[in-house]
């Protein structure tokens, strides 16, 4: 799978080591930077790779920040983007299965590598279960119109 990957300065340590879990588990990271430790912004970098999951240049996309908050604020206003910020492997879980979340956010400053490595492994492995939630995820966009 083609993750789209992407930080900001607080976010960055986290980032080279996600693409590297990437990679090692046989998927194609492509990197939206940043690509230093020196201050930036985050919109600069969750718009494009969100908008890269959106227009299906990747599968799924993944971007971090201090708090995973507002790269999943800026990743939800592009449509078609479900971005869920996610600090236990449950919630990850469970925006696949019932939100059928297509981006994962991650606060570097609030959860270990270890917990972020083990949230994105059940991210990427998790299935959307359909039935019940279609609809519901279906009016996420058609009331929204994003
Ligand atoms: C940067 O200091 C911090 O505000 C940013 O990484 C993020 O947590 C914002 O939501």
């Amino acid at each position: 799978m083609k993750i789209a990957i992407a930080s900001d300065h607080a976010g960055f340590d986290y980032k080279e080591k996600i693409i590297s879990l990437i990679k090692d588990t046989g998927n194609n990271p492509v990197d939206f930077g940043t690509n230093t430790i020196d201050s930036c912004d985050y919109p600069d970098y969750a718009y494009p790779a969100a908008e890269a999951v959106a227009n299906h240049i990747a599968d799924f996309g993944i971007i971090i920040c201090g708090t995973g908050i507002g790269m999943s604020i800026v990743a939800n206003k592009v449509h078609g983007v479900r971005a869920a910020n996610c600090i236990t492997p449950e919630m990850a879980r469970l925006a696949r299965q019932h939100n059928n979340a297509n981006v994962l956010t991650l606060g570097a400053r609030l959860i270990s590598i270890e917990l972020a490595k083990e949230i994105i492994t059940i991210f990427l492995n998790t299935e959307f279960e359909g039935g019940r939630h279609i609809n519901r995820v279906n009016k996420i966009h058609d009331i929204t119109g994003c």
